[in-house]
C-alpha cells in the first residue's frame, strides 16, 4: 500500500544496511511514521510483546525475520530450537506466530549450521510474499460481498460497513485481511463508508484503522466500541467486517476483546457479519475455540491509562481510573461459530464450519 504516493510493505529488510529488518513503529502512529531498525532477535522480541508490530499475520512473518536474525549469532541446532521457541512464545493468541516459526524450523532443520542464515532469509521472504498474495486474493473475494451489497442498492447509495481493531495493511505484510475488500471497493468507484470501532484499550481501530483508511481517501468515521450496537439497530451498518488472530477448524473465530458483542449485536439485528483470514490463521488442531483458544492477558496498565497526543502536540499517557482501582485485561475474545456469516479466505468464502473450511483446504 502507498503513503503519500509511496508503496511499502509492512516489513522489509535492508540488505545494505548490515540486513536490519525495517518495520514502523506502530505505538507512534497515528501521530509519527518513525521507522524501527531490528538487528537482533531480542529487538524482535521486544518490538512483538510491547506491540510496536502487530497484527497476526504481520508478527508471524517478522519474527521469521526474527529466526533469521538470531542464526546471524549462532546457528546450531540448539540455538535455533531455543531462540524459535522464545519467538514463538512472545505473544499466545495469534497463531500466525506460531506456525511461522514451525515453518521455518522445518525448513532450516536440513539445512547444515553454515548455510542456515541465507536459508532463514529466503524463507522468510516467501512468507512475506505468499501473505500479501493471500491478503490480495482475499480482497478479490470479499470485494464480491460488497459488489452485491451494491448491486440491490440505487447507483451510489452508501454502503455502511464496521470493523474493529485493525486488520489493514500495517497488521499484514501488505493490503490487510478485513481492509482489503473495502480498499478494494473504494477503489473501483464503491461508495463505502466504514464505522471504526475506536477498539479500547489499545484504540487500534482510533489510532491505525482510521490512519490507514484516511490515508487511502476512504470516507470513515471513529465510533466509541458500545456504539455499534444501536448503529445496527438503526439500519445503519449494511456489514461488519473484521480480521482474526486464529479460527479453529469448526469456524470459531479468536480476536480482538469486543468482537464477540459486535457478532451478537450483529446477530440480533440480521447484520451480515464476516471474518477475513489468511489461511496461515486456522489452527486445525482446535475444535473448540471457547475452552482451547488461549487468551493473552495483557498489563493492567492498558486499561487504567490512555495514550495519545497532548495539546502541546506531544505524545503522552494519561491515568483515567482511581489510583488503586484494579483493572483486568483480556486481550481477545471467542466469536462462536454460530454467530459468524462466513469466512472470507484467498481461496473463496465458505460458512465458518468444519465442512466449510474443508471444502476449501481438503489438502487439511
Ligand atoms: O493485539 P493486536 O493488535 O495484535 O490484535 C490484532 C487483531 O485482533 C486483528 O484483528 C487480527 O490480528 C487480524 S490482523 C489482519
Amino acid at each position: 500500500m502507498k503513503i503519500n504516493g509511496t508503496p511499502y510493505r509492512s516489513v522489509w529488510v535492508n540488505e545494505k544496511d548490515g540486513w536490519s529488518i525495517h518495520i514502523f513503529d506502530q505505538t507512534r502512529l497515528p501521530f509519527s511514521l518513525d521507522i524501527l531498525r531490528l538487528t537482533t532477535q531480542q529487538e524482535v522480541a521486544h518490538a512483538i510483546s510491547t506491540m510496536q508490530v502487530r497484527g497476526a499475520p504481520l508478527i508471524g512473518a517478522v519474527a521469521a525475520y526474527g529466526l533469521a536474525l538470531a542464526l546471524r549469532q549462532d546457528a546450531s541446532d540448539a540455538a535455533m530450537e531455543q531462540n524459535a521457541a522464545m519467538l514463538a512464545a512472545t505473544r499466545p493468541t495469534a497463531v500466525n506466530l506460531r506456525w511461522a516459526i514451525e515453518r521455518m524450523l522445518n525448513s532450516l532443520r536440513p539445512v547444515a549450521p553454515e548455510n542456515r542464515v541465507a536459508a532463514a532469509y529466503a524463507e522468510a521472504g516467501r512468507i512475506c510474499d505468499e501473505d500479501a498474495a493471500q491478503n490480495e486474493a482475499i480482497g478479490r473475494h470479499g470485494l464480491e460481498l460488497i459488489r452485491e451489497i451494491a448491486k440491490n442498492r440505487p447507483a451510489g447509495t452508501q454502503i455502511n460497513l464496521l470493523t474493529h481493531c485493525n486488520a489493514g495493511w500495517i497488521a499484514t505484510v501488505d493490503w490487510g485481511t478485513a481492509l482489503a475488500p473495502i480498499y478494494m471497493a473504494h477503489d473501483e468507484g464503491l461508495n463505502v463508508h466504514v464505522w471504526v470501532d475506536e477498539t479500547r484499550p489499545r484504540n487500534q481501530g482510533a489510532a491505525l484503522t482510521a490512519w490507514e483508511l484516511g490515508s487511502h481517501g476512504v470516507p470513515h468515521t471513529v465510533i466509541a466500541d458500545n456504539a455499534g450496537g444501536h448503529l445496527m439497530q438503526h439500519g445503519q451498518v449494511d456489514l461488519v467486517i473484521v480480521g482474526t488472530d486464529r479460527v479453529t477448524r469448526t469456524g470459531d473465530v479468536a480476536n480482538k476483546i469486543g468482537t464477540y458483542l459486535k457478532a451478537l449485536a450483529a446477530q440480533d439485528n440480521k447484520v451480515p457479519f464476516w471474518v477475513a483470514l489468511p489461511s496461515t490463521t486456522i489452527d486445525w488442531s482446535v475444535a473448540n475455540g471457547v475452552t482451547e483458544i488461549p487468551i493473552e492477558e495483557r498489563t493492567a496498565s492498558e486499561i487504567t491509562h490512555v495514550a495519545g497526543r497532548g495539546e502541546d502536540g506531544k505524545q503522552t499517557r494519561v491515568q483515567i481510573t482511581p489510583d488503586g482501582s484494579p483493572a483486568a485485561n483480556p486481550a481477545f475474545d471467542v466469536t462462536p461459530a454460530r454467530l459468524v456469516t462466513g469466512l472470507i479466505t484467498e481461496r473463496g468464502v465458505c460458512p465458518a464450519t468444519e465442512d466449510g473450511l474443508r471444502s476449501l483446504f481438503p489438502e487439511q
